[in-house]
């Protein structure tokens, strides 16, 4: 009997320790970083720049963000990283504590990662002067930092995967372009088993298995909203994943703590509970009507200012796409 129970407990621990072994040896996935070359055209810088600070608003995290006014706007310098994502700020942006955007790193205690700062994304040698184009694209599609780690999911390259080569050249574009500003992120410390875990993340990108039709306004609404990070805030999380609820897309509900005040966010289906009797005109207005709004009253958690930025076209084609999902009530109300 003892004999039996020592036999399985040694084929269990060796089979966990052959998992390590295979996971440690085929993850991350990567890809060698590509050798790019390639002219930018002034059309493509100005893209990048567009797409950057006001559609994939990569500026809302590697900047200090100003929580004392309405939707947090970013602060100056842009790009030179943020404070560090802690058990105050979690993964769906719990912010508990206003005071963490003061950039003075908090250790967590309950909650992963136990150490995360958002790094310095300006062309300076401390942020990514020394990274050629090729590890560039590679990081922000594919998750593999320079020295070929994997990145922390909360970089949503698992969303930047799906931006066109074009877009992607044009946002490192607009990197390169920042002022740049001497700032060294402390490094990340992430325990086990989020250590490991944070392998499972990265997967090269081969090639787009279909084109982008951007003369298609649904489709080209639904790559802007998925690059713009809607659905992260509209869409409840499938438990503990990275994972939008399919039954739930855009149904909204998801709460942010402010401080200590807590604010929802609201549904983007054309259910009566969201957006059904909204026109075209309406939904533009509201993100326009924040373009030169300054105000410390109320807030949210939502960069209206950045996404104010967008064109009428744009907006639109993100309208036409949250008006053909399906109907959903906002779960919880
Ligand atoms: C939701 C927050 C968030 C957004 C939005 C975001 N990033 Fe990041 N980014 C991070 C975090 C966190 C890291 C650090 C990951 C790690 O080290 O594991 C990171 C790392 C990086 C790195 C690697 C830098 C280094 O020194 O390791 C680059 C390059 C980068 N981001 C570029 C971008 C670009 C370009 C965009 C917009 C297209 C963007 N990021 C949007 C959070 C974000
Ligand atoms: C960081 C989280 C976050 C992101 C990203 C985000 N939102 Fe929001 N959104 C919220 C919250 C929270 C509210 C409720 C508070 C408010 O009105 O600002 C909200 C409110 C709204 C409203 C107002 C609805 C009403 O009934 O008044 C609209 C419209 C909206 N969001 C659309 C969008 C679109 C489109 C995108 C993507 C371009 C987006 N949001 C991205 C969090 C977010």
């Amino acid at each position: 009997m003892f004999r039996a129970i020592a036999t399985s407990l040694i084929a269990i621990v060796t089979m966990f320790a052959m998992l390590a072994v295979y996971l440690q040896i085929t993850l991350p996935r990567k890809s060698e970083a590509p050798n790019i070359n390639f002219t930018l055209t002034p059309e493509m810088k100005e893209r990048g720049v567009y797409l950057a600070e006001n559609v994939l608003v990569c500026d809302d995290c590697h900047s200090q963000r100003d929580w004392g006014k309405f939707g947090g706007p970013i602060k100056k310098p842009q790009g030179a990283g943020r404070g560090c994502v802690t058990s105050e700020v979690s993964l769906t942006g719990r912010l508990r504590d206003e005071n963490q955007f003061s950039g003075i790193a908090i250790n967590s205690e309950d909650y992963f990662p136990e150490y995360l700062c958002v790094p310095n994304i300006t062309p300076h040698p401390t942020g990514i002067g020394d990274w050629t184009d090729g590890e560039l694209l590679r990081a922000v599609r594919e998750g593999i930092n320079i020295d070929d780690k994997a990145m922390f999911p909360i970089m949503p390259y698992h969303i930047y995967r799906d931006l066109t080569g074009l877009d992607a050249l044009a946002v490192i574009s607009w990197m390169r372009d920042l002022p740049p500003v001497d700032e060294v992120a402390p490094p990340r410390q992430v325990k086990f088993p989020m250590n490991v875990l944070v392998n499972r993340w990265p997967r090269p990108v081969f090639a787009v298995s279909k084109p982008l039709n951007a003369d298609d306004e649904v489709e080209y609404g639904s790559y802007l909203s998925h690059q713009a990070r809607c659905n992260y805030c509209h869409t409840p999380r499938w438990g503990q994943t990275l994972e939008d609820s399919p039954n739930l897309l855009m149904a909204g509900g998801v709460s942010f703590m402010i401080g200590k005040y807590a604010v929802r966010s609201t549904n983007l289906t054309p259910h009566e509970d969201g957006l059904k009797d909204w026109s075209r005109e309406a939904f533009i207005r509201r993100f326009k009507s924040y373009e030169d709004y300054d105000s410390n009253a109320v807030n949210t958690w939502m960069n209206w200012k950045a996404y104010s930025g967008m064109t009428e076209e744009d907006l639109g084609a993100i309208y036409a796409y949250l008006q053909s999902l399906r109907p959903v009530p906002t779960p919880g109300s």
